[in-house]
């Protein structure tokens, strides 16, 4: 029986509004399943390239989205992102869930953000409310942006099973 998709994934992808033309970058894909959401949006001309710094992760995401791999839609790649080597890559929305890097250097992985984000385009960081107050964590999330040298779109509270979530979506 095909496992639930869990309701935090549903909304993050809704909340990208992925166009089906889109370039998307997700940085720490985990198991993909994120990566699986984006792709079902995505059009022939779109493509989603997902990196996570663990093998584990990278293999398990690779079996789960193996047909939008071989279809091409789909790259994914176990390597962190301040080693990633994008070359002029360019996406229309990068997006991170509960990604230590945005929380702990964040300037690093902004500064990575910045360099391949498209002219118009945005960086979405989900973060789960497990272990602090939803509007603290999206003041926080939020400085860190601004930090970062991003602008704050929106902050995004949203409830959710079995903890809240916030997503700060912020661009150059
Ligand atoms: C808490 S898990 C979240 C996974 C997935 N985004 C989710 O919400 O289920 C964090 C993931 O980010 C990856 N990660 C941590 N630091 C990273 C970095 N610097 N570059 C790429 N991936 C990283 C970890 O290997 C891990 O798979």
């Amino acid at each position: 029986m095909a496992s639930k998709v869990s309701e935090r994934f549903v909304w993050a992808v809704e909340t990208l509004g992925i166009d089906p033309g889109d370039s998307v970058l997700e940085v720490g894909c985990g198991h993909g399943v994120a990566v699986s959401l984006v792709c079902e949006r995505l059009g022939p001309r779109g493509r989603i390239i997902a990196i996570d710094r663990s093998e584990k992760m990278i293999a398990a995401a690779k079996h789960r989205n193996r047909l939008h791999v071989q279809s091409g839609r789909a790259v994914l790649e176990a390597v962190a992102l301040e080693d990633a080597d994008l070359g002029d890559q360019r996406f229309d929305k990068i997006f991170a869930f509960n990604v230590a890097p945005f929380w702990r250097e964040p300037n690093e992985a902004l500064a990575v953000v910045r360099e391949h984000l498209a002219p118009g385009g945005a960086v979405y960081v989900f973060w789960d409310a497990r272990r602090q107050n939803g509007r603290d964590l999206g003041k926080r999330l939020s400085q860190r942006l601004l930090k970062g040298g991003f602008t704050i779109e929106r902050v995004l509270h949203k409830k959710l099973s079995p903890v809240p979530a916030v997503c700060v979506i912020g661009r150059v």
